[in-house]
């Protein structure tokens, strides 16, 4: 196991940040620590790191308990902070080989670590600039090349695509499949749940502290009683016929809004031809006509009663 987190309890105060969080992550995952601001995901990190203080629970890195000074583990893991953090008055190279040379001395070795993290990253033509001139999305790759260049075993990666655009997201996405195909093992926090079903292997929900589900998203989607969101685009549909809808089988919940009929099914086989059969009966014209399964968001909002989205 390469970390393993039991009934860790943090308070800031009267705050309880941190609420018996038990997590366990295998080598080879993408783990996903997902949760909405204020969750606790950062605070679980710097307790994993031994850089907060807890008051209750027991922290096991590489399997050897984690504390502020165990360095043979601590050069075996990359950190990304969700500040960033890197030096205003070195070049992105400078930085880059400053981070790598904490854990590498060899010369020769760390500069090749260092054309290796850059060319990964795509800071290339950026090698010679000052942070002060690089955007927001070629910052957070020098923040991730920072952490990266001496080829760590774990990469714990807080929120990097905060504030980015949409290039640089997705670079930043790619490159974490790639780490984690070369062979690291990722744990990766974040508030946006398409991100973290697009790469994640497996996935903890928290919410005020607490562990509120883990799995695969597939596990996650099967814990939850909604099937499929069924979405008709309509003009004519009466409150009758709305009552109607709401009486079939395993609707559980229908909403018109905006010309658009949105019915919340329970797991069935057969629920999209259901809604065709009654538009069909019933002559009602329609346009487009969709299902969607559920995401992550509908996970969330049927566990917590509310929204994972800001
Ligand atoms: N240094 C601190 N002092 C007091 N409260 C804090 C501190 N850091 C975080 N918190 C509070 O702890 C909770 C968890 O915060 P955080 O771990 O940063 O969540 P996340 O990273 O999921 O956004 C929040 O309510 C936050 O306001
Ligand atoms: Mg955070």
């Amino acid at each position: 196991m390469i970390i393993s987190v039991k009934n860790l309890v943090k308070r800031y105060g009267d705050l309880l940040a941190l609420d018996h969080l038990s997590l366990e992550v295998n080598e080879g995952e993408i783990y996903g620590l997902l949760g909405p601001n204020g969750s606790g995901k950062t605070t679980a990190i710097n307790c994993i790191l031994s850089l907060l203080d807890y008051h209750k629970g027991e922290i096991e890195v590489f399997g050897k308990p984690m504390s502020p000074n165990a360095y043979d583990i601590k050069k075996n893991i990359g950190v990304i902070m969700q500040n960033v953090a890197v030096f205003e008055e070195l070049t992105s190279y400078e930085n880059i080989d400053y981070f790598c040379g904490l854990y590498v001395n060899d010369k020769a070795l760390r500069r090749q670590m260092v054309e290796e993290a850059i060319e990964f990253v795509g800071l290339n033509e950026f090698r010679k600039f000052y942070p002060k001139k690089l955007s927001g999305g070629l910052l957070r790759r020098l923040n991730i090349a920072c952490g990266i260049a001496h080829k760590p075993k774990l990469i714990i990666l807080d929120e990097p695509t905060v504030a980015v655009d949409p290039q640089s997201r997705n670079k930043i996405l790619e490159g974490i499949v790639e780490l984690n195909r070369q062979g690291a093992t990722i744990v990766y926090t974040s508030h946006y749940m398409e991100e973290v079903e697009r790469i994640c292997s497996k996935i903890t929900i928290l919410d005020k502290g607490k562990v509120i589900a883990t799995g695969t998203k597939d596990q996650l989607k099967s814990m939850i009683t909604l099937g499929e969101t069924i979405t008709v685009e309509t003009y004519d549909i009466t409150k009758d016929q709305i009552e109607l809808i709401r009486n079939l089988p395993h609707m559980s919940q229908v909403e018109y809004k905006d010309n658009l009929l949105i019915i919340k099914s329970d797991k069935g086989k057969n629920n999209l031809e259901i809604i065709l059969d009654f538009i069909k009966k019933q002559n009602i014209n329609f346009g487009k006509i969709y299902t969607e399964l559920p995401t992550l968001n509908d996970v969330f909002l049927e566990i917590t009663g509310k929204e994972l989205r800001d």
